[in-house]
């Protein structure tokens, strides 16, 4: 399979994909909520998924998409090739504060992953990787992770796990947020996971994110040493939703370790 010029038509998709989005700001936006009222939707998401959808069958009929909005066919097995992507990631940060949301694009072959990208739209900055190859950040190739102790770390994780909750120990998380330098909550999680794999995030934690989430993000993540797990250490299989960790490899087990505790 010829990477570079799928890494190509990649990146025009995705180039292109982000200027129908931007436009789409001169005209009035249809949103609508999902699984509750803080699940948004919105005719652009439906529209960039149909995008890809169209552009990526007339490129080989034969790859199958995996989206979050569902505007393909049913996926429930990733043998071939498969794109696995969210068209808008962060919609409520896209619909309240027009910024802070991005395209994320993983590229999978018989269940691995290939070529992983996560494009922050407003900015147009892209994050990506090329599987055995590196990772980018725009031109410049993306470092392999310093290593970096607790104290000094910087994680992303949403306010509300540190707040009573069905999920997870939150005594524990208080214990993380103490002991590292900061926290921060951007509001996409493929803005947290492309943060981590350039450095400038130490670790991202969620409780529950779906294949179109960490797809790119975890590709990128394999080219630059983070390490990307659900909250037991495990693999994903990219089918399901499944809780999440990525961090910089000097911290990951120590977090699972000290600081998380499933209920
Ligand atoms: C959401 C964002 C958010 C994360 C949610 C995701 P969406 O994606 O990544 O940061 O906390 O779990 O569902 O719905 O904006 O694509
Ligand atoms: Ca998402
Ligand atoms: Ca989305």
């Amino acid at each position: 399979m010829d990477f570079k010029r799928l890494d190509e038509f990649a990146k025009d998709m995705l180039f292109e994909a982000g200027r129908r989005i931007r436009e789409s700001f001169s005209y009035d936006l249809e949103i609508e909520t999902k699984s509750g009222a803080n699940d948004l939707v919105t005719n652009i998401d439906r529209e960039t998924e149909l995008f890809f959808i169209e552009r990526i069958k007339t490129f080989d009929p034969s790859y199958r998409i995996l989206g979050e909005e569902g505007m393909g066919e049913k996926v429930d097995n990733l043998d071939g090739v498969v794109w696995i992507i969210d068209p808008i990631d962060g919609t409520m940060n896209f619909v309240k504060q027009h910024r802070h949301f991005m395209i994320s694009v993983g590229l999978f072959v018989d269940g691995v992953g290939k070529l992983g990208y996560i494009f922050d739209v407003m900015r147009e900055d892209l994050f990506y990787a090329i599987a055995g190859e590196g990772a980018w950040y725009n031109d410049s190739p993306l470092r392999k992770l310093q290593p970096v102790v607790i104290e000094e770390a910087v994680i992303g994780i949403n306010a509300s796990w540190v707040t009573p909750n069905p999920k997870i120990n939150h005594e524990k998380l208080i214990e993380l947020v103490r002991a590292v330098r900061g926290t921060r909550s951007y509001g996409s999680a493929a803005m947290e996971i492309a943060f981590v794999v350039s450095g400038k995030l130490d670790a991202y934690i969620s409780m529950r994110l779906a294949p179109w989430d960490i797809g790119g993000g975890t590709i990128i993540a394999k080219e630059v040493g983070a390490i990307a797990t659900n909250l037991h250490g495990e693999w994903f299989d990219f089918l399901s939703n499944d809780t999440f960790i990525i961090a910089n490899p000097h911290i990951h087990q120590l977090i699972l370790d000290k600081y998380i505790e499933e209920k």
